[in-house]
Order: structure tokens, then sequence, then C-alpha cells
């Protein structure tokens, strides 16, 4: 768990990173947040077989962590909520909230203390958000606790190699990386959700080398930094079931990452 007032500063953060999203969109120096349709996409093919029509029809979607828009919006499954602590800031800018489904609920909330009751939700997404959050364990409870026994959990985080990850540490320590309290490897991720009640089901790593690549020939200094530094990142997926085994749960919440 990182404290509060380093989680607010991180938060700081990426609310301006928002802003100057929304500022290049604006001046037409990027393109629009429809990403998220490629993000339900690559979703839907790596929950296959996990999940029936039927089961897609009478669905109860979370998105933790669901920023602007979401994977959510772009998934037209049963009822669907998102949750962000950043929600009043989003819904105040019409250039970020474009391309969300109006029939998706949008709240402000946290990870940490997520405003429903126990085992609603049959499928939850944290997509690019467990190294942004103050307590990734307290998160985590909160995704078992309202999560149906027989839900999904469908999960991504960046992640980076061992000496990345202990160079991240040490960055974010000295909020020189102000964004993400937390950095973990593919192995501890994948650690961290077994000894937090999730089992996962199917694991995917993105191509590591292809990341340190493309970092290294980006023209902006801060990417050729990441990729000749090992600070590149590339993407951990799973896709969980709440574990049966509550033995393997660490009652203490101390942090393995
Ligand atoms: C990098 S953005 C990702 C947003 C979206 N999931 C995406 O992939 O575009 C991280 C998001 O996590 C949210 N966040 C930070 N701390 C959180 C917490 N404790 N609980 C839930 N969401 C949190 C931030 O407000 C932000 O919207």
């Amino acid at each position: 768990m990182t404290s509060r007032r380093r989680w607010v500063s991180a938060q700081g953060f990426e609310r301006a990173w928002w802003e100057r999203v929304a500022k290049r969109i604006d001046s037409g120096q990027r393109e629009e947040l429809t990403y998220y349709a490629w993000k339900a996409s690559e979703m839907e093919k790596r929950l296959a077989g996990f999940v029936s029509e039927e089961q897609e029809r009478s669905a109860q979607v979370l998105e933790i962590g669901s920023g602007p828009v979401g994977i959510v919006s772009y998934l037209p499954w049963g009822e669907r909520f998102g949750v962000d602590p950043l929600e009043d800031f989003y819904r105040s800018n019409p250039t970020l909230t474009k391309h969300r489904d109006r029939a998706v609920s949008y709240l402000k909330g946290t990870g940490e203390a997520v405003p429903f009751p126990d085992r609603k939700f049959s499928l939850i997404i944290l997509d690019n958000v467990l190294d942004h959050v103050q307590s990734a364990e307290g998160v985590l409870r909160e995704v078992r606790r309202v999560l149906a026994d027989n839900g999904l959990l469908y999960f991504a985080v960046n992640v980076r190699t061992l000496p990345g990850t202990v160079l991240h540490k040490v960055l974010a320590t000295l909020q020189i990386d102000k964004g993400h309290p937390y950095s973990f490897t593919a192995r501890s991720i994948g650690r961290f959700l077994r000894s937090n009640g999730f089992d996962p089901m199917k694991e995917w790593v993105s191509d590591a080398k292809e990341a340190r690549r493309r970092d290294r020939k980006a023209p902006e200094l801060r990417h050729k930094i990441k990729g000749y530094t090992g600070l590149y990142e590339f993407v951990y997926y799973a896709v969980c079931s709440k574990s049966k085994d509550r033995v393997s749960l660490r009652a203490t919440g101390k942090q393995t990452h």
C-alpha cells in the first residue's frame, strides 16, 4: 500500500495527462478515444470459451478505473457500470467522454471501496489500473467481494523486465515517475493475483522485445530513455476466477510485488 499523499499526487499527474490528451484531440494533433473499441474486441477474444452467449446477455459488468470511456462502453453485454475516482473530471470534459455509450452508468469511486453490494458482478474489468492505485491489495479484496463466486476478472497491467522494475521502483519512490506508485514484472503480478485470491486461468504477455524496439525507435527522448534503460513497458493480461482456496490468501495483505 502506498500513502494517501503519494496516491493523490499520482492522481494529480493522471488528471493533467488526460487534460493534455483532450487539448491534443481538440487541436487535431491526436485521434479521438476510439481505441477502446479495439481493447474491447481483444478482451472478447480472450474471454472466448469462458462466457456463453446467454451469460453475455445477462451479464453484470463493472469496469474499475474505467477512465474517460473504458472497454465497458464498447462491450454490448447485459448491464454495465464504470467506476473511477476522476469521474467528476472526466464527466466535465466532452472531448474525453464523446465515445461513451449512454447505456453505461459511470460513477465516482475507488477500487478500494467499490460502491456496490457483495457478489453483484459476473465480469469485472481492471485494465491498466492496478499500478495506479493506493492499495493494490485493497482493490483485489474489493474485486473479490463484489464478484460473483463463478464470475470472471479480466485483468491487464503494464509490466517491465526485472531490472526495469527495480529501476522503476526507484523512480516511483523519488516521484520522478509520479503516475505509477506500483511496478510489476509478469511473474510478480501473476504471484500477486494468486496471493490475493485469484486464479489466472489463462495468461498472455505482449512482446517485450517489440516494446523495447518501439521505444528505441520513437522520436521522443522520453521513449528513447525508456527503451535504452529497461524502463520500456509491455502488457500482462489474464482471465481470472476467484480462487476457491482461501488458504492462499494473505490475511495481512502484505505486499509481495
Ligand atoms: C492509465 S488510466 C487507465 C484508464 C482506462 N482503464 C484505460 O485503459 O484507458 C488509470 C485509471 O485508474 C484510475 N485510478 C487510479 N486510482 C484508482 C483507484 N484507487 N481505484 C480505481 N481507479 C483508480 C485513474 O483515475 C485512471 O482513470
